[in-house]
């Protein structure tokens, strides 16, 4: 894969708000693309300011609040980094701003159904584009299948599995990630993702889901200004789809003995096929990474095809997702520049949104979801 060349690349004044882990991803990805200079940062938190500052490299203006950021007139393009329960009213005083401002919004886009209602309607009349943040989908590997099936090698598609065995959530500024009423919960906070993911890859929408699922392992003896966290840490979502597929999500947070973090297997009438991906070399064995894989199963003839799918090393040392940082601002550039598209619109966002709060719920409720079929937000 080869990374562009600059030359004559037309530089973009990123403004990020929020400076902790994922900010410096976003960092180091936006390095690796010419044209990119961030000119601002806003957190309330010193050491985060300082750290990211540093790692830039290169003079930027800090704020203690995006409000400060905004109002500086030093930046073309913003990147929202912060915890999942501040995006909603960071995104009010970017609408309120008069900046007109593009935005890549981190997921979980917002944390409760009433936030989702207040967004949808507040974004519907904010016209810079609004880029929800699902690297997921731009997992080279993932874009492979992602195509596999869109181009019909798979047949009809009935079928669509998604697991994730990974490591415990980490720490964040401020522990953030240990509350459900901060994170939105488990299944939104993390599995958003894979509910996007089963959205753009059968191009349906979700009717029902129902989950069961547990805190039962980790962050046990933590304690949090009296309180014990309470985030699920291990699960299995069903969601039917409208056109009658069904997906299904199984998630692990005590599994970061697994040398693969993903497997993501599609089912259709003709054909299957499935990928598995690494976890990031940062939290695995010094000197044993290894590929992704996707393995093509035609039902007829039979004999697999399995291939490994390489990723840029600069790429994947940019961060932990398996180089899709990258390929997503590549995206969020051209549409800053008004010459492409945005991928993941708000309505995405919500959506993903709405079925991990379905999946929780389901779980505390133990019955079956029906998602309110006025929120289910048809594809573009
Ligand atoms: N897309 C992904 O795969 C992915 C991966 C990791 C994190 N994230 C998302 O990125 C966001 C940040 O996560 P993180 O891992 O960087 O957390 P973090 O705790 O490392 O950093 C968050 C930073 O935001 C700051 N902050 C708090 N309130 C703020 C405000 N009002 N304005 C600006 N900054 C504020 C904190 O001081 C902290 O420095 C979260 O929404 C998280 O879900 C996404």
């Amino acid at each position: 894969m080869a990374l562009p060349s600059g030359e004559t690349a037309q530089t973009i004044r990123y403004g990020l708000i929020g400076a902790g882990h994922m900010a410096r991803e976003h960092v180091r990805n936006l390095a690796l693309i010419p044209g990119s200079r961030i000119t601002a940062v806003s957190d309330p938190t010193r050491a985060s300011l300082d750290q990211t500052s540093g790692e830039i490299g290169y003079e930027v203006k800090t704020y203690s609040s995006h409000r400060e950021l905004l109002a500086s007139g030093h930046v073309d393009a913003l990147v929202i980094a912060s915890p999942n329960d501040t995006h909603l009213g960071i995104l009010k005083d970017i609408f309120a701003s008069g900046t007109n401002l593009p935005v890549l919004v981190e997921k979980p886009v917002c944390t409760s159904a009433e936030q989702a209602d207040e967004l949808e309607i507040l974004a519907a009349s904010y016209t810079a584009p609004v880029w929800v943040a699902m690297e997921y989908r731009y997992m080279p590997p993932v874009q492979e299948i992602i195509q596999a099936a869109h181009g019909g090698k798979l047949g009809n598609i009935h079928m669509l599995s998604i697991v994730e065995h990974r490591f415990p959530f980490l720490h964040k500024v401020g522990d953030w990630n240990r509350f459900a009423d901060r994170t939105g919960g488990t299944l939104v906070e993390k599995c958003c993702h894979f509910f996007d993911l089963m959205r753009l890859i059968l191009q349906d929408e979700p009717t029902r889901v129902y989950a069961s699922g547990g805190h039962d392992v980790n962050h046990l003896d933590e304690v949090y200004d009296g309180r014990t966290p309470d985030m699920v840490d291990n699960a299995y979502v069903i969601v039917d789809f409208k056109r009658g597929s069904r997906a299904m999500l199984e998630l692990s947070m005590f599994a970061e003995g697994s040398k693969f973090q993903e497997r993501i297997s599609i089912v259709g009438d003709t054909a299957k096929i499935e990928t598995l991906i690494p976890v990031a070399a940062n939290h695995w064995i010094e000197g044993d990474e290894t590929e992704a894989t996707v393995e093509f199963s035609p039902r007829s003839p039979l004999g697999p095809e399995k291939h490994e799918v390489p990723v840029d090393e600069a790429v994947l040392a940019a961060g932990a997702h398996h180089g899709s940082t990258y390929y997503e601002h590549l995206g969020y550039r051209k549409a800053i520049l008004g010459e492409g598209s945005v991928d993941v619109t708000v309505a995405d966002g919500l959506q993903s949104v709405r079925m991990g709060l379905a999946a929780e719920r389901s779980i505390v409720e133990g019955r079956a979801i029906e998602l309110d079929a006025a929120k289910v937000v048809a594809r573009k």
